[in-house]
């Protein structure tokens, strides 16, 4: 069973609440990112916080250990309770997203494997496994693993164990069906699936109904 992430990279303030508001109750949580971001400012998440809803913010985080704090300074101070970094910066780097987000009272999740093809270029087999046991020992809360490849994902699901969450991209434009890769992880985050639909909320509960 896993819980549904809309990944809301509208641009601009009105679709982005007419998206969040038509989701209301059918997501479990709303991932923001650049496309929205630099669209609107980091005010957005105040906005998108009325609905209730937790904010994680996918910047994927990939800096110095000081610019990674400053960067998780500003989203937890927005209102958000989630980042996503990156982890080939280092212990190091890792570590500063790690230590601001607990600071903060949220949670830091580590891209392991990307979901796209190009993944296949470096972030993948023994990269994505040494990143996955950096995001344990860092006390990373989960990692970024993806639906495109349920085999992939479940081989990092052995080496970070259960104590830790997976959540898992790749679904619906990019071809993975939630049914792939459910039983491996605790989210599955969809976008354009959801957000270009002429009816948000009926595909966002399709999709939820589909990861119980
Ligand atoms: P779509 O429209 O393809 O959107 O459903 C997917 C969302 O997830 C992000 N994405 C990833 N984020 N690791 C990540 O951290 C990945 O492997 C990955 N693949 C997709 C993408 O930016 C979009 O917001």
């Amino acid at each position: 069973m896993a819980d549904l992430l809309l990944a809301l990279d509208v641009k601009g303030k009105s679709e982005a609440v007419r998206v969040a508001g038509a989701c209301t109750g059918e997501v479990d949580a709303i991932k923001i990112g650049y496309p929205l971001v630099l669209s609107t400012g980091l005010g957005i998440v105040k906005d998108l916080a009325k609905a209730g809803i937790p904010i994680i913010a996918d910047f994927k985080v990939a800096d110095i250990p000081n610019t990674n704090s400053l960067i998780c300074e500003e989203v937890f101070g927005a209102g958000c309770s989630g980042i996503i970094t990156h982890a080939f910066c280092g212990h190091d780097s890792l570590a500063a997203c790690v230590d601001a987000a607990h600071d903060h009272g949220g949670v830091c999740f580590v891209v392991c494997e990307m979901s796209h093809p190009g993944a296949l270029d470096f972030l993948t087999g023994e990269n994505a496994e040494r990143m996955a046991g950096m995001a344990k020992a860092a006390g990373a809360d989960g990692i970024i693993a993806p639906a495109t490849r349920p085999e992939r994902t479940a081989i990092l699901r052995d080496i970070i164990g259960t104590s830790m969450k997976i959540y898992s991209p790749g679904v619906g434009a990019q071809g993975a069906q939630p049914e792939d890769v459910k039983k491996y992880v605790d989210g599955i985050i969809v976008g354009r699936a959801i957000y270009e639909s002429a009816d948000p909320k009926s595909a966002a509960h399709e999709f939820r109904v589909r990861a119980r």
